[in-house]
């Protein structure tokens, strides 16, 4: 694994391009979606370059969604897709995990085949998804406690800190290690360290996503 420097602009488009090759050449593509600042410009891309592309028979998985927001809270994770993705391109069918469904959520992206592009992105206590450190390599679709880093970092999003949700349910790192191709993209300096360790430094589960070390195809780009 190595760490691709560029334009976050480019990043982007070079990901919407390839999401769009896979879309145009698979009966059936099943791709897994993030949410946070960092995929928007992917999901810009993908909403304004649509001509030649028809996502109607594309699936899509979420990692992850808040534990007691409703989908039409403003800052659930569904209404963020809804905002960037979902209401702009159709889809054929779009999951997010659930607390209902928690301990079927890996079979189902298995049923699909399978997720065939992953769209990551780090937290700066080097979590994927809701992965926070200390998760275990196996861990499949759970719910967890998030961190105060994680609440802190997140809300920025909310009118205070006390708002955050202080749980939510995410693919595991066994999920996420599932799938065919993985794209982290790492945006801004206050993730340069941190991707370094996770790229460059032990597999530890103190940073989940150096787990990613041992995923077959996972690129790494690193952007301001
Ligand atoms: P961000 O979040 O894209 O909003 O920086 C990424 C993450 O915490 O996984």
């Amino acid at each position: 694994m190595r760490i691709r420097s560029n334009t976050y602009q480019k990043v982007c488009h070079l990901i919407a391009s390839n999401i769009r090759d896979l879309v145009k050449g698979h009966d059936n593509p099943v791709l897994g979606l993030a949410t946070g600042s960092t995929p928007i410009g992917i999901y810009k891309e993908l909403s304004t370059g649509v001509r030649n592309t028809n996502f109607s028979e594309t699936i899509t998985f979420n990692l992850d969604e808040y534990v007691g927001l409703n989908s039409w809270h403003p800052q659930s994770y569904n209404h963020y897709m809804y905002d960037h993705l979902f209401g702009n391109l159709t889809f054929k069918k779009r999951f997010f995990p659930s607390v209902n469904g928690v301990d079927l959520y890996d079979e189902l992206i298995e049923a699909y085949g399978g997720i065939d592009i992953q769209i990551l992105g780090i937290g700066t206590n080097g979590h994927i998804a809701f992965n926070e450190p200390g998760t275990p390599r196996k861990s499949k679709t759970h719910i967890v406690d998030l961190t105060e880093n994680t609440i802190k970092d997140n809300s920025r999003f909310f009118d205070s800190k006390e708002e955050v949700p202080t749980q939510a349910i995410t693919m595991g790192i066994d999920t996420i290690m599932k799938t065919k191709r993985i794209y982290l993209v790492a945006q801004g300096s206050h993730k340069k360290e941190i991707l370094e360790r996770a790229v460059h430094g032990e597999i530890t589960p103190e940073v989940p996503a150096s787990f990613l070390q041992e995923h077959p195809n996972c690129e790494v780009f690193s952007c301001d």
